[in-house]
């Protein structure tokens, strides 16, 4: 018997050489599948053939997918926890760094110089100069890092942080402190997210977007925190109120929002960093989820073994 795979989105052909087949075939117009494998195609609209046995979303969040009307068909969504950690541990350093430094600011400044103002020579260096004062930055050692959310990511970027000399705070919505102290050892727990934002000079998230976590990061909760503070958002842009943060980085309460949720509003802000969502772009990221959801899936179909759904 072969399965039929019908891929939603562009899968690593890491991942996708793994399929042997002669059990399995697979393509992106497969009118009965078996199984679905996809990373950020939007399932809430899809309509679920007879044939459907499992999903497989090569990432980690799946609020693509409606996983509970699945669930009520018997149908597992496997996702790959941890498999892309790396890459947005990266890249939450990454955004801190642009905010401490206001390098894209700056480097936005020097492009403009050339490219609008078309200054050259004297005029240029000068004005070069004058970027020196005016994107003159902070350091990172000192600092608290408040980090929302303990799984495979928050735990990594937390130790980074650690290493690179800040305090870091901890908090999970989903689990008790006794648990994120197990978790994640190094890090000092706190007992509210109204405790961290209230200590945290940068805050980054690490929940998944459920109804629990929708607007976490709202209106009177940002008015706790610490003026001059850095909003990180790799997570899903609905669990920060994004209105109200320009709000406050408008009245200058806020230094900065890094995000990978542009909207139209973030994009044009000046003290808005908004990225196309690349907390998971990176090859060796696209790799390791497309192998781990291959593996599970393959897994279900011939062993009928379950693994993180
Ligand atoms: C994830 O859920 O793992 C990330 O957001 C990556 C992605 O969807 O591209």
């Amino acid at each position: 018997m072969t399965f039929a795979i019908q891929t939603l989105n562009a899968i690593s052909p890491l991942g996708l050489e793994r399929l042997d087949r002669s059990r399995f075939d697979v393509g992106t117009d497969i009118p009965e599948p078996r199984a679905l494998l996809l990373r950020s195609a939007d399932l809430h609209s899809y309509e679920v053939p007879p044939s459907l046995y499992a999903v497989a979303r090569a990432g980690a969040g799946t609020n693509n997918i409606p996983v509970d009307a699945m669930a009520a068909r018997g149908i597992p969504v496997f996702n790959t926890p941890g498999a892309n950690a790396n890459a947005v541990k990266e890249l939450v350093i990454a955004g801190m760094l642009l905010a401490a430094r206001n390098l894209y600011h700056a480097a936005d400044y020097t492009k403009n110089l050339v490219a609008e103002q078309h200054l050259s020579g004297k005029e240029l260096d000068q004005q070069v100069e004058a970027g020196k004062k005016a994107f003159a930055g902070f350091e990172l050692p000192g600092r608290t890092l408040g980090v929302i959310g303990l799984g495979a990511i928050g735990v990594l970027v937390a130790n980074a942080a650690q290493s690179l000399g800040m305090k870091v705070l901890g908090y999970d919505p989903a689990i008790t402190v006794e648990r994120a102290w197990q978790l994640s050892p190094s890090v000092e727990q706190v007992t509210s997210v109204e405790e961290l934002l209230a200590s945290s000079d940068f805050i980054t998230l690490h929940v998944p977007l459920i109804e629990a976590t929708q607007g976490l990061v709202s209106a009177e909760r940002i008015a706790t925190m610490r003026p001059g503070s850095v909003i990180l958002n790799f997570a899903r842009g609905g669990i920060v109120d994004e209105a109200a943060v320009i709000a406050a980085l408008d009245s200058g309460h806020l230094h900065a929002y890094v995000n990978d949720f542009p909207t139209e509003a973030g994009s044009i802000h000046p003290k808005v960093i908004a990225l196309p969502h690349l907390g998971a772009s990176t090859s060796e990221a696209e790799d390791n989820c497309a192998v781990m959801a291959v593996d599970q899936l393959t897994d279900f179909l011939l062993h009928g073994n379950i693994r993180n759904s």
